[in-house]
């Protein structure tokens, strides 16, 4: 949707943009997050041709967009600026059909687009429609500056910090409007901010930039559980992977290669192979890896050591998917009152096993790893 290709920027002998390269597929909202001055703001505005590159390409839907009419690009891409931008001398209404009009839309659908809109950002059409932007709070600007970006019908939508000068709470309320929107509309989104809490509260990928380069670009959970270097680490500070356990997966906590059985093995084989592998516990697989039972010493003790497995597993067995979540996990096993949880996989074989001990080591490496004191 949009690529960036080798640019770089340079105002004299200074180098802002240092070769960077970036592919943003359609429908994704990315963060771009780094120190000031690393070249945010540069980055969006070459994208509308508000600054052009010393060299390099930038593809807008496959096309150069050196090729094509800057207005007419513009007009084609959402962008809200750190001030909001509205025009102070016209309505609410008109800051938002400036462009629909300019595009030649009909104008019942641009009046009928305004409604839609303002509810959409949470705002009462009747209420705020016929105001200027000085009769509305700072927030409800902010939220005509939103509602703007989408009048556009644009597919692409650029906010340069759209929300920075906020209170905490109505930026909280906005980021969970855009959020929604986004769910909603599948925009592609660029978003600057400097706060790293806003990133991994809406981003599907962040872009951490240092002196016009990327540091990291990946997911939120990526790059909270593998952080590419110290600069990464000391950004998205140390402590967060342990206030984030929603990031966590069964998969970073279980042990990889459980102990099974098949279920043709008989009572006294299956003993064996708990005392051989000091385990109480063994998943019970078939020949396709499926998980299909689970025996525990406790129980089968009691039985005689000529019955098979498969008649006297416990059939329906409890389990996780590989990605749920640490909390997923441990709100099962408490739920349930269990001590060990198998992981499956997408087609439902065995991946592997969660125990309290497994969970304790996962946690401690965490935490050593992170370095937090207590
Ligand atoms: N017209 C210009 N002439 C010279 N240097 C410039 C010019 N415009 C921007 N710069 C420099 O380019 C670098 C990148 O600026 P940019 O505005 O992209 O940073 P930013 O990441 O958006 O910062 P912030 O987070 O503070 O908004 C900065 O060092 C800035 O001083
Ligand atoms: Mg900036």
């Amino acid at each position: 949707m949009i690529k960036f290709e080798n640019i770089v920027k340079k105002y004299g002998d200074t180098t802002v943009i240092d070769h960077f390269n970036l592919e943003i597929q359609p429908g994704e909202l990315v963060v771009f997050i780094g120190p000031s001055g690393c070249g945010k703001t540069t980055l969006l505005k070459m994208i509308n041709r508000l600054i052009e590159p010393t060299s390099g390409k930038i593809y807008v839907k496959g096309k150069d967009i050196t090729k094509e009419d800057p207005i007419q690009l513009r007009r084609n891409i959402g962008y809200v600026i750190q001030n909001v931008g509205l025009f102070p001398h016209m309505s609410i209404k008109e800051n938002l059909e400036i462009i629909p009009k300019v595009k030649g839309e009909a104008p019942e659908a641009i009046e009928e687009k305004t409604v839609r809109l303002l509810k959409l950002v949470g705002l009462d059409p009747d209420e705020y429609m016929y105001r200027f932007p000085r009769e509305l709070s700072g927030g409800q600007q902010q939220r005509v500056g939103v509602a703007r970006a989408f009048s556009t019908d644009s597919d692409i939508i650029l906010m340069d910090e759209p929300f920075s000068a906020l209170d905490p709470i109505t930026r909280n309320s906005l980021q969970e409007e855009l959020f929604n929107m986004q769910q909603d509309l599948q925009k592609t989104i660029i978003f600057v901010t400097h706060d790293m809490d806003e990133a991994y509260k809406i981003a599907d990928k962040i872009c951490i930039i240092n002196k016009g380069k990327i540091v990291q670009y990946d997911t939120p959970e990526n790059l909270l559980k593998n952080p590419a270097s110290e600069f990464v680490a000391d950004f998205i500070g140390k402590k967060r992977v342990w206030n984030n356990p929603e990031v966590i997966k069964a998969e970073d906590i279980m042990i990889q290669n459980p102990v099974k059985v098949s279920p043709r093995r008989n009572v006294l084989q299956a003993i064996e192979i708990m005392a051989e592998n000091k385990v109480d516990s063994l998943m019970v697989t078939n020949k396709e890896e499926e998980l299909i039972g689970l025996i525990t010493l406790k129980r089968i003790q009691l039985e005689d050591r000529n019955r098979s497995i498969e008649e006297i597993m416990e059939r329906n067995v409890l389990t996780v998917a590989k990605n749920d979540s640490l909390v997923t996990v441990l709100e099962v096993m408490n739920r349930k009152k269990v001590g060990y949880m198998p992981v499956v996989d997408t087609s439902g074989k065995l991946a592997g096993l969660i125990t309290r001990s497994s969970i304790l080591a996962a946690l401690s490496n965490q935490l050593i790893d992170m370095e937090v004191e207590f």
